[in-house]
């Protein structure tokens, strides 16, 4: 499709409520509602249903130029800009006291379109790279009980040397290579044993998290798209050479779940 301004995807009399946070402290999420009006989230999905037959991938995936493209208009709404600057600020405080490493301001902009043909995305629980997490829902999928929502797991890891990162991402990723039924047991045991809580998202909230440290999934969806923006930032380039084999094993569980 031709591209058009990020202003333009902002129709002028879209009228921006006041934006409020909820600090969820057992799980490390803020979550800021009412910051992206209905009109914006109607424009935006109607930009997908133009662009996406122009994805390399049927759910979306990272640094698409949509992506990018969204996180920018999304810039252009004063509590938007406010809260993600305020999300960088902390994410930065935490960074400097706790990585010696130190970190790259690298962004990543990511479009997820989930449906339930794709239950190679589900229940596959895992770290992000980068330190702060934001989740941009733009479309809920039907509401059944499996609906696709964030599963935030209650225990933030410790470590944060190269090593640690390592050897327990690649414990990870064995775990994610089981079959989905395997997962999607996990998943509720875990949520039965309280270790992760369910988040029932809202289109026109953020969702802000540290994704490096709290461990994360998304349930299953069973029918109808759920839709998300999520946009990255600061890479502390921890997992280097893994991103790979990650890429490599999601591409293989597609053709086996
Ligand atoms: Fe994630």
């Amino acid at each position: 499709m031709d591209f058009v301004s990020a202003e333009a995807l902002i129709p002028p009399d879209s009228v921006q409520a006041r934006v409020s946070r909820i600090d969820v402290r057992e799980l490390g999420l803020t979550i800021f509602e009412n910051v992206i009006p209905k009109r914006v989230l109607a424009r935006m999905n109607a930009t997908i249903d133009a662009d996406r037959a122009a994805w390399p991938a049927p759910d979306g995936g990272a640094d698409l130029p949509l992506a990018r493209r969204f996180g920018e208009m999304l810039r252009l709404l004063d509590g938007f800009r406010e809260l993600e600057s305020q999300s960088c600020a902390q994410a930065r405080d935490w960074a400097s006291r706790e990585l010696r490493g130190g970190y790259s301001e690298d962004s990543l902009h990511v479009l997820r379109c989930v449906n339930h043909e794709m239950d190679w995305q589900s229940n596959l629980r895992h770290h992000d790279s980068h330190l702060l997490t934001m989740l941009i829902p733009l479309q809920l999928a039907d509401p059944t009980e499996l609906n696709g929502d964030l599963l935030l797991y209650k225990r933030r890891r410790q470590s944060v040397t190269y090593l640690g990162n390592m050897a327990y991402k690649t414990w990870l990723v064995l775990q994610q290579n089981r079959r989905f039924a395997a997962r999607a047991r996990q998943t509720r045991r875990d949520l039965a044993q309280g270790r992760c809580r369910r988040i029932a998202c809202v289109p026109g909230n953020v969702y802000v998290f540290n994704g490096f440290l709290s461990l994360h999934a998304n349930l299953e969806i069973e029918s109808g798209e759920r839709r998300s923006l999520i946009i990255h930032h600061f890479d502390p380039h921890l997992t280097a050479g893994i991103k790979q084999v990650t890429r490599a094993l999601r591409l293989q569980r597609r053709h086996a779940d």
